[in-house]
């Protein structure tokens, strides 16, 4: 009998929105851990976190702390992710970062394991999984690509308030319960209300009208799918939904599609499920979406507005999907290919 090779695991941020669902995905898929350190801010320091049957105490994060780990999964601020993915390369560890910090760097592999798994070969420490928007997408649309390819792609998305943080989703509970009483609640994490309202503004505007939001859809989605001439256009919403992104996609090809063979393709599609009966109200909806892996793609059409066009609707559980499960299937990409 062969063992299983073990790997020493932290988590930076694991007290936070991603870092539980991490947590979650890794004890549900049995990720092979030897051991594993539950990292945040002083504050978090002492708390008693779930793993499994068990219980894990946080620590504060300090360099020595992720001193002998394998893989360091970071999901806090942008300053951490730049000190710590840094200091992972540095140790010798693999450090998976969730933010948008190391996305473009040329030296950093940007992966969604179903479309770009082989780019894992080329890491040097530091690995990043995409804007939880983007994933969605190019796993719809990778599909399609490889057949017919995609010129154009216009996306407007729903995304929901626990992309921001456990903040967001205390703000949105707050507003809701609020008016439910009569009453209001202050607008501190978002600009605006979130409750009942709808904001399209994510991350910081930008020269030329678009946020950074909006601007990393696009340049990811030509980084992970090797399309450098990919012209994307995004409108990205904040919406009151608590857990599940959903994106409008109008998708222009270089040849015409018949909309059923689309459906054919994205039901064989990896980590995509179909679920498209109008005639039985069956699409995907953020809420349905919640708490599971797969993306859902549904409303597939023909797009009336241009020949080459197809039209689609995705949900997906911006947590999962779009964070902790691609971090942690980055790490078993790894694994199984023998690379760390
Ligand atoms: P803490 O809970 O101690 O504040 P969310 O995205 O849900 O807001 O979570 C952010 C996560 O990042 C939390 O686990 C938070 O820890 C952690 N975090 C925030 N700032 C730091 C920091 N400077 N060092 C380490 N962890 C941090």
């Amino acid at each position: 009998m062969t063992s299983r090779k073990l790997y020493n695991v932290a988590v930076i941020g694991a007290t936070g929105a991603v870092g539980g669902v991490f947590l979650q995905v890794a004890a549900e898929r049995s990720f092979p851990i030897k051991s594993l350190k539950l990292l945040a801010t002083e504050r978090s320091a002492g708390k008693r976190v779930a793993f499994g049957e068990g219980e894990i105490t946080v620590e504060a994060t300090t360099p020595e702390a992720i001193n002998g780990a394998d893989f360091v999964f970071i999901s806090a601020t942008d300053e951490v992710s730049r000190e710590y993915g840094l200091r992972a390369r540095e140790t010798g560890a693999i450090a998976i970062d969730d933010s948008a910090v190391w996305r473009q760097d040329p030296t950093v592999p940007l992966v969604v394991t179903e479309v770009n798994p082989d780019d894992v070969e080329d890491h040097r420490g530091i690995l990043a999984i995409p804007n939880c928007s983007t994933t969605p997408v190019v796993m719809c649309l990778w599909p399609l690509h490889v057949r017919n390819p995609v010129t154009r792609v216009i996306c407007d998305t729903y995304q929901s308030v626990s992309g921001t943080g456990t903040g967001a989703v205390r703000e949105l509970e707050e507003q809701t319960r609020a008016w439910a009483s009569g009453g209001s609640a202050p607008a501190t994490v978002y600009p605006q209300q979130i409750a009942f309202n709808a904001l399209p503004h994510i991350g910081s505007f930008k020269e030329g009208g678009y946020t950074s939001e909006e601007l990393k859809m696009s340049a990811e989605a030509r980084k992970i799918m090797h399309a450098p001439d990919l012209a994307l256009s995004a409108t990205c919403v904040r919406v009151p939904v608590f857990i599940g992104h959903s994106i409008a996609v109008h998708a222009e090809f270089e040849r015409p599609w018949d909309p059923d063979e689309v459906r054919a393709i994205l039901r064989e599609a990896p980590g995509v499920v179909l679920q498209d009966d109008p005639a039985s109200n069956a699409y995907p909806t953020p809420l349905d979406a919640a708490g599971k892996d797969p993306v859902y793609v549904g409303r597939v059409r023909q797009d009336m507005s241009h020949p080459n066009g197809v039209a689609m609707w995705i949900s997906s559980d911006n947590l999962r999907k779009g964070a902790a499960l691609d971090a942690l299937q980055i790490a078993e990409e790894m694994v199984a290919r023998g690379i760390v």
